[in-house]
């Protein structure tokens, strides 16, 4: 058994530490498109293509359930593939809806119509394919009335964090939140709608300051991921062990997400 998460990159990692704390005895295999990294600045079309490639590869590594741990891919296409991809023995979720439902104070599934809800100025961080999809003000507006969304895609910070440039990815960071706080001087929350901008938290925090309650997905979709388990057991694969996957080279890959992990993670080839 295993369940296949998958991203362009290492930012799906923030997602897969954390279901695999709160999943412990169900092995995971992890797929990054490093070769492709990034997406967010990839046309539609193309984000489709490589997501769908990517899946297949992990229904063949045993995962008959996907998480799409890459909001672009969950932004671009995942409607797309579920509306005519998908086979029925198969599933693949993305990773924003159970982000949208806590900040919106419902539970997993809740589809009651729109409320108002507690806050109202929210700023989204993410890339620009995903900023351009409107994807996060979608799912919004069918949970929430009166909630204003400015959205700010980060250009060159997911670059940055894949190439370990920490000192560029921090300067990106600050300038990506005074960027947002001139067209909305006084957020109530930020979403980091990238799962690589989790990397950078402590950096989002203190450029937006304490006030400021910052929405990351992992523990989120953890969360959501044993819900969905203890309804659908049967869909955790055939596989049997942990994997990484890469379409990028397996050593470089390896030595920036131990470093990112803080614990020794080895990639191998696609
Ligand atoms: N980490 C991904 C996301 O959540 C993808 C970033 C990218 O490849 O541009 O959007």
């Amino acid at each position: 058994m295993a369940v296949g998460v998958f991203d362009s990159g290492l930012g799906g990692l923030t997602v897969l530490d954390a279901v695999s704390k709160r999943l412990p005895e169900v092995p995971f295999v992890y797929f990054a498109d490093s070769a492709h990294a990034p997406y967010g600045v990839r046309d539609a079309d193309d984000i489709y293509n490589l997501t769908t490639a990517a899946v297949e590869r992990l229904w063949e590594a045993g995962c008959d359930l996907v998480i799409l741990a890459c909001n672009t891919a969950s932004a671009a296409a995942l409607r797309r593939m579920q509306e005519s991809w998908i086979p029925r023995d198969k599933r693949v979720l993305g990773v924003f809806v159970p982000l949208i439902e806590a900040m919106t104070e419902r539970q997993w599934g809740d589809n009651s119509p729109p409320r108002e809800v507690a806050v109202q100025h929210v700023a989204l961080f993410a890339t620009p394919a995903t900023v351009r999809s409107r994807a996060f003000q979608r799912e919004l507006a069918f949970r929430a009335i009166g909630v204003d969304v400015e959205a700010q895609a980060c250009g060159g910070l997911v670059d940055a964090i894949e190439e370990g440039d920490m000192i560029l990815a921090e300067a990106l960071v600050r300038s990506h939140v005074d960027a947002l706080k001139r067209k909305m001087p006084s957020p109530q929350a930020a979403i980091l709608g990238c799962t690589h901008y989790p990397l950078m938290q402590e950096t989002f925090q203190e450029a937006l300051g304490e006030d400021v309650a910052v929405y990351s997905q992992a523990n989120l979709v953890a969360e959501s991921l044993a819900d969905y388990l203890q309804r659908h057991p049967g869909m955790i694969g055939t596989g049997t062990t942990s994997r990484f996957l890469t379409t990028g080279d397996p050593r470089k890959v390896s030595g920036h997400a131990t470093r990112f992990l803080r614990r020794e993670i080895t990639f191998e080839a696609a």
